[in-house]
């Protein structure tokens, strides 16, 4: 006997049947809409959130276009490689490539990476642009001749002592909204947020090199001596 039977035989009538198994379906149809929204929407936003949950808190705060002109204003006499660190949506890469650099980004996050690579190549300069997935912290930016930053204050001694060790000294950084602690800048240009510092390697490299980092810690000494 069918199922469907055995219900008739309760007493119950074919349309309530049909009804029951309407319903059941529209539950199942609104758990699989509900859950795969709640997926989806944990996939893309967990990239976003990911960065205030890490030891130094970098978030998608995007330059200004005041800020992206600063730079490529302390960068116009400049030419060749470029890096951007933590690309975000790729402005900058982009800007910089319109300006003749070859230029990269390296970003934590995928959604702003495959969007840079979209923007680019909607833009025209796919091919003087690359953008890597990739944590700021575990590569080398030694081939870059040209590097830009804007992160918090919170990273940036630790990140003078990675640029000072892996920069050629032919390099020049950038540093947006926060300088460096105590690398001297040979120029600055621009107001409030939109402030750029520009820092010269030779410079910051020869002052590494005869022990005049200001502040620093055993454990930031630890990180260059693995790096030389
Ligand atoms: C302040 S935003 C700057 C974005 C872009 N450079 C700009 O000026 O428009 C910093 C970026 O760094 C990224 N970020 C945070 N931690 C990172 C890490 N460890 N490695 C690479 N990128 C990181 C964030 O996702 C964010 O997009």
């Amino acid at each position: 006997m069918s199922q469907d039977e055995l219900f008739l035989d309760s007493g119950q009538s074919t349309g309530d049947v049909e009804e029951r198994k309407g319903r059941s379906r529209l539950g199942l149809a609104v758990t699989g809409v509900v859950g795969g929204s709640l997926v989806a929407l944990y996939a893309v936003a967990a990239p976003f959130v990911a960065p205030a949950l890490r030891k130094i808190c970098l978030p998608f705060v995007p330059a200004t276009t005041a800020q992206v002109e600063n730079v490529l204003r302390v960068l116009q006499a400049r030419s060749g490689t470029l890096v951007d660190i933590g690309s975000g949506d790729g402005r900058i890469v982009i800007a910089a490539a319109k300006h003749g650099f070859q230029a990269s980004g390296f970003e934590l996050n995928p959604w702003l990476v495959w969007y840079s690579r979209y923007k680019a190549w909607r833009e025209g300069v796919h091919c003087s642009t690359s953008f890597h997935i990739s944590d700021l912290w575990k590569v080398s930016f030694a081939q870059y001749s040209n590097v830009v930053i804007f992160g918090v204050p919170q990273m940036m001694d630790q990140l003078e002592l990675k640029l000072a060790s892996e920069l050629p000294s032919t390099a020049k950084v950038v540093a947006c909204r926060f300088p460096f602690p105590t690398w001297v800048p040979e120029r600055t240009d621009g107001e409030g947020i939109d402030t750029v510092w520009v820092y010269d390697a030779k410079t910051f490299k020869s002052h590494l090199q005869h022990g005049m980092t200001g502040r620093t810690t055993p454990d930031q000494q630890e990180t260059l001596d693995s790096h030389t």
